[in-house]
Formats: C-alpha cells, sequence, structure tokens
C-alpha cells in the first residue's frame, strides 16, 4: 500500500462533469493537483432545471477531455496515479454510470484500485481540501438533494441526527426563485436579489422550530413565498422577498444546527468541537455567516469549504476516494451504480424519510 495517494476523481451524478486529481500524504496532508469542472448550465438552462437524459449525454462526451484536463493541470499521466475514484451515487444515474463506468476502465486500463464513492461522503470531506479538520465533528450537509445533520466520526463512519421531510434546502433555494422568475440555478440568482433586500418586509413561516428533533422541513416556506411572489410589482418588492425567504432558509437551518450541536457536544466530549458545513447551499455567504455565528455562540470551531468545493466537483470525490484507500478500502470492478444511497444506512432504515412513490431528497 503506497504511503502517498495520488488519486483521480471523478463527479458525473448531476450536471457537473467533473475531474480531479487529489494527493494525500503521509500524516494526512492534502494537495489539490487539479479540479476541472465543466458546468452543462447552458444546455439545461431552456428547461429551467436539470434533465437527465441531457446530463447523462453530455457527461458521456465530455468526461475523457476533462479526466485528461484534470491530469494535464496536474502535470501527470495516467501511469501517475495510485488509485481512482468515481461517484457511484446517489443521483441521477444515467450520469452516475457514465463516471463509474469511465473510472473502472481506467481501472481496469492501468491495474488501479477503484473507490466507489458516496457523494455525500465527498461533501463531507470537502473542507478537508483546504483545512485540517480532526474527525469527529458534526457536518450540516445542504445541496440541491440534500439536507441533513450528521456526526462523521471517521472515513465513511457518519450517524444521522436529522434530515429533511420534504425539500431540500437547495432545492427550497432554487424553486423559490423558479416562483421569482430567476433563472436555473436559483440559488446564486436568489442570493444576488437579496442583496440590500429588507429581510423583514414579508413574515413567512419557520418550519419545525422548537420541535425536539434535527429535522427540516422546507414545503411550507415554499407555498407561501411563491403565493407572495405572484403578487408582487416592484423590484425592490422582489428584492425583500428574496431577502426574506434566505433569511428564512438561514433561521431554521441555525436553530436545528444549535439543536444538534447541544446533541454532538455531549458524545465528542473531550475530542474537540467542530461544526462543518458543506453543499452547494454553503456557498451562500449569508447563510455561512449565520452558520458561522452559530458555531461562535456553543463554542465550536467553523468550516467551510471554499466557494470552488461548496458546489459539486470532482476534487471532494478525489478525496474521500484517498481516505478510503488510506484506510486499505477499495471496490470491485462490479460495484453497482446506485440512485439512492444513505451515508447512515441504519438512520434511514429506521426512519425511512422517502416512503414508496412519494418525491423527495434523494437519500
Ligand atoms: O452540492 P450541489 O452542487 O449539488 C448537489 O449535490 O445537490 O448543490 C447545488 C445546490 C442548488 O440547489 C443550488 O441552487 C444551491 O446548491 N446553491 C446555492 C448557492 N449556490 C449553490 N443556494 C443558495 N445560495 C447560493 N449562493
Ligand atoms: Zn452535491
Amino acid at each position: 500500500m503506497p504511503a502517498v495517494h495520488t488519486v483521480l476523481g471523478l463527479e458525473t451524478s448531476c450536471d457537473e462533469t467533473a475531474a480531479a486529481v487529489v494527493r494525500l500524504a503521509e500524516g494526512d496532508a492534502v494537495s489539490v493537483l487539479s479540479s476541472i469542472v465543466g458546468s452543462q448550465v447552458a444546455r439545461h438552462a431552456p428547461f429551467g432545471g436539470v434533465v437527465p437524459e441531457i446530463a447523462a449525454r453530455a457527461h458521456v462526451e465530455s468526461i475523457d477531455a476533462i479526466a485528461a484536463a484534470a491530469l494535464s493541470e496536474a502535470g501527470l499521466g495516467y501511469g501517475d496515479l495510485t488509485g481512482v475514484a468515481a461517484t457511484a451515487g446517489p443521483g441521477l444515474v444515467g450520469g452516475v454510470m457514465v463516471g463509474l463506468s469511465f473510472g473502472k476502465a481506467v481501472a481496469l486500463a492501468r491495474g488501479l484500485p477503484l473507490v466507489a464513492v458516496n457523494h455525500l461522503e465527498g461533501h463531507a470531506v470537502s473542507a478537508r481540501l483546504a483545512a485540517e479538520i480532526a474527525y469527529p465533528f458534526l457536518l450540516l450537509l445542504v445541496s440541491g438533494g440534500h439536507c441533513q445533520l450528521l456526526t462523521v466520526e471517521g472515513v465513511g463512519r457518519c450517524r444521522r441526527l436529522g434530515s429533511t421531510i420534504d425539500d431540500a434546502a437547495g432545492e427550497a433555494f432554487d424553486k423559490i426563485a423558479k416562483s421569482l422568475g430567476l433563472p436555473y440555478p436559483g440559488g446564486p440568482a436568489l442570493e444576488a436579489l437579496a442583496v440590500n433586500g429588507e429581510a423583514g418586509a414579508y413574515p413567512l413561516p419557520r418550519m419545525l422550530l422548537g420541535r425536539k428533533d434535527c429535522d427540516f422541513s422546507f414545503s411550507g416556506l415554499k407555498t407561501a413565498a411563491a403565493r407572495l411572489a405572484e403578487g408582487l410589482t416592484t423590484e425592490g418588492e422582489r428584492r425583500n422577498l428574496a431577502a426574506a425567504v434566505q433569511s428564512a432558509i438561514a433561521d431554521q437551518l441555525c436553530e436545528r444546527t444549535a439543536r444538534a450541536m447541544g446533541l454532538h457536544a455531549r458524545d465528542a466530549g473531550t475530542r474537540g468541537l467542530r461544526f462543518v458545513v458543506a453543499g452547494g447551499v454553503a456557498a451562500n455567504r449569508h447563510v455561512r455567516a449565520r452558520l458561522e455565528a452559530t458555531a461562535d455562540a456553543h463554542g465550536y470551531g467553523f468550516f467551510a469549504p471554499p466557494l470552488a468545493y461548496c458546489t459539486d466537483n470532482a476534487a471532494m470525490i478525489a478525496l474521500a476516494g484517498a481516505e478510503r484507500l488510506a484506510a486499505g478500502l477499495s471496490d470491485p470492478l462490479d460495484a453497482p451504480a446506485r440512485p439512492r444511497w444513505p451515508l447512515d444506512a441504519l438512520a434511514a432504515a429506521a426512519q425511512p424519510t422517502h416512503k414508496a412513490g412519494r418525491k423527495g431528497a434523494k437519500a
């Protein structure tokens, strides 16, 4: 087993075709040698959201060039790698199959170990790309498909404290942005509109606040905001509603996180109190600042990935793969593509947030 792991990461679970090379040296020193993200936004924008089949076709067209660009930017060839890590789920399965099959082909051709990475595990380690963060830590994973609080004890060892019972936070941003007439992807557009808006101008529901668990719900906010959006006439009103929505989402994330900190602090004890927020919504400056204040108030160290590693990227997949290889873990070439793949399988089975036939967050 090499002491230094140089891993090609591949990410194709949604609408970014991404490849990266990450090196994990002894003592856990991480270097991102390259990280290329090929966005498909222009291909999906006319439809107002991601079209799975268009995504899968775009991945198969561009994965080879993007992987080659990642190696070239790292100044390496396939022969310099010690492993290959590909997202194997959860996500849009047509796209997942493209990246996973490409990764298997590289592993087979070069005799390299393959790691079939859980995309959520990638987000979980994403802040470690730029900062040393020891285990255990409390994780708020907030993206387009997920909204959950977890304690992360080590490589692949997560315990879920709570998750959304309907929409994910990013999904709420995207859907409300749509009702405000903003283009896809809605989260960043809503954040831009909210600048100089008056958050107190519109009363919006704060769902589940005060409940003892750590679950989230955004559907009531989505409905209330859509109704208000219909009656708006001026740009100032639109700005105010955007600011009110952003603030309502941040309130819920902070209140639930504070509750989880109470639970987590008891377990973490003397091992230190660290809080990590990751996923696309962690790119939102208001959300980040509010969560940082929550962490400060509860005696937690605050960590968030640099903006480029909040949204989907392959550097986080490469690092998750490298950490698994360093722990002696790899996967066979028949590793399945998994549309749903909870990080904490036991909690997901005990308290399913998805019943048969119900739509909702991917895991
Ligand atoms: O992590 P990600 O790239 O993909 C998933 O795994 O889902 O997250 C994408 C989500 C989208 O819902 C997007 O609107 C949201 O993250 N997002 C934001 C911002 N940037 C991305 N939401 C609010 N403010 C932002 N600046
Ligand atoms: Zn993601």
